[in-house]
């Protein structure tokens, strides 16, 4: 009586955006289950810049579980896929009650799954948080599940869990060893501040030296500032976060972000032997951003800073227009006919001469490869269309153009 239902392709598509946390995550008290060593908050950026696209499909007639990444084949035993595949199933079998469903998809069924970022990896730009997110939207949709998914997308990366949701998240850090309650909150949704803004700062040159992975674990393991930042620092800072978030308060937003930021990457000084995510560029761009604050007396523009040399600033909409001139006049372009300015439309405007003399120093060409402009967003996102879908109906990847 069965055999009318059983379905034989079943095939989802999701999107999930990349965060930027502005209160940092770093360092696990649990590699395995990827516990944290303290809560963190994020910003969820928009999907209409940064996202991850990605195509899960189960058919009875796959005969392996296969993943493909930006159009390549990858390694589908990888253990954080197959953690995130294994929770994913779990929850699907445990929704089931034991009994087989034969309306629902076959559990039995090996999985296709392909993704791609609609930015270049090349960038820089944290992917595994918006790749882990999506992965788990996508599976979870293709079994029919609903519940709370953040636990299961932090066993992919733990700042995945943070893109769950948009707008305003933060990950508790949780006080069970089982890490049951180590999950992302919303704190307030993207239509909360609908200011702000956030300009991603492609800085050009190499790629960074050590993963967050090995990097936050050699702190954990070496660091006594970051034992002291866990204990003592974020406790309060998370506190005072919210509140700023809750109350739009660029000015306390803005310098905290930067605080944590900094205080993240002295831990990396002080881990031992030392770990460097900031490069000159970087550093020639906080001394930029703290100019054109003392300029106009209050936090106009604040950075942040994750495990590389890319700079994150956030601003309210009506400082955008100034601060990228500032940028473009400090860096200026390599004339390579690529834009500079990218994502959301950018105003111009002119500098007036007293910001020129106190703001501006000797330009260095080159150093910022290109701005990224975009704000605050929502969270995973299911696709209707089919024409969207990565994989064709044989359930091999489309051709890329
Ligand atoms: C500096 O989430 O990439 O971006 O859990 O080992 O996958 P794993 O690390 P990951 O670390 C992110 C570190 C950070 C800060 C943050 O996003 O909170």
């Amino acid at each position: 009586a069965a055999m009318a239902a059983e379905r034989t392709l079943a095939m989802v598509t999701c999107t999930a955006p990349v965060n930027i946390a502005v209160i940092k995550y770093w360092g696990k008290r649990d590699t395995d289950l990827i516990l944290p060593i303290n809560s963190s908050l994020s910003v969820t950026l928009h999907q209409d810049q940064l996202k991850t696209t990605t195509t899960a499909a189960a058919s009875r007639d796959f005969t392996e579980d296969r993943l493909w990444l930006n159009g390549k084949e990858a390694d589908v035993g990888h253990p954080r896929v197959q953690a995130c595949l294994r929770e994913v199933r779990r929850l699907a079998r445990k929704r089931r009650g034991g009994g087989e469903d034969a309306a629902a998809l076959s559990l039995s069924y090996k999985i296709h799954i392909a993704s791609e970022n609609n930015f270049p990896t090349a960038a820089g730009l944290a992917s595994s948080a918006a790749g882990y997110a999506c992965l788990v939207s996508a599976l979870a949709r293709l079994y029919g599940l609903e519940e709370e998914l953040s636990e299961v997308a932090r066993r992919g990366s733990g700042s995945a869990c943070r893109s769950m949701f948009g707008g305003f998240v933060q990950w508790q850090r949780g006080e069970r060893p089982d890490g049951t309650d180590s999950l992302a909150l919303q704190v307030a949704p993207e239509t909360h501040w609908p200011e702000l803004r956030v300009l991603v700062l492609v800085v050009s040159g190499e790629k960074k030296p050590v993963g967050s992975t090995a990097g936050m674990q050699t702190s954990v393991e070496t660091s006594p500032l970051l034992k002291h930042r866990a204990e003592v620092v974020v406790p309060e800072r998370l506190a005072q976060m919210m509140q700023h978030i809750r109350d739009r308060d660029f000015d306390g937003f803005g310098q905290l972000a930067m605080r944590d930021s900094n205080q993240f990457h002295a831990t990396c000084l002080d881990t031992f032997p030392p770990i460097f995510y900031l490069t000159d560029v970087s550093r020639h761009i906080i001394a930029l951003a703290h100019r054109y604050n003392a300029h106009h007396g209050h936090t106009k523009v604040a950075y942040t800073f994750d495990a590389g040399p890319n700079a994150v600033i956030f601003a309210l909409a009506d400082a955008v227009a100034e601060f990228v001139e500032v940028v473009r006049r400090s860096f200026p372009p390599a004339t390579n006919g690529d834009q500079f300015v990218r994502g959301l439309p950018v105003g111009s405007a002119a500098l007036p001469p007293g910001l020129e003399a106190a703001v501006l120093t000797e330009p260095v060409p080159g150093a910022v490869q290109y701005i990224l402009h975009t704000k605050p967003g929502p969270g995973p996102q299911l696709v209707d269309d089919p024409s969207q879908h990565l994989l064709g109906p044989d359930g091999l990847p489309r051709s890329r153009a």
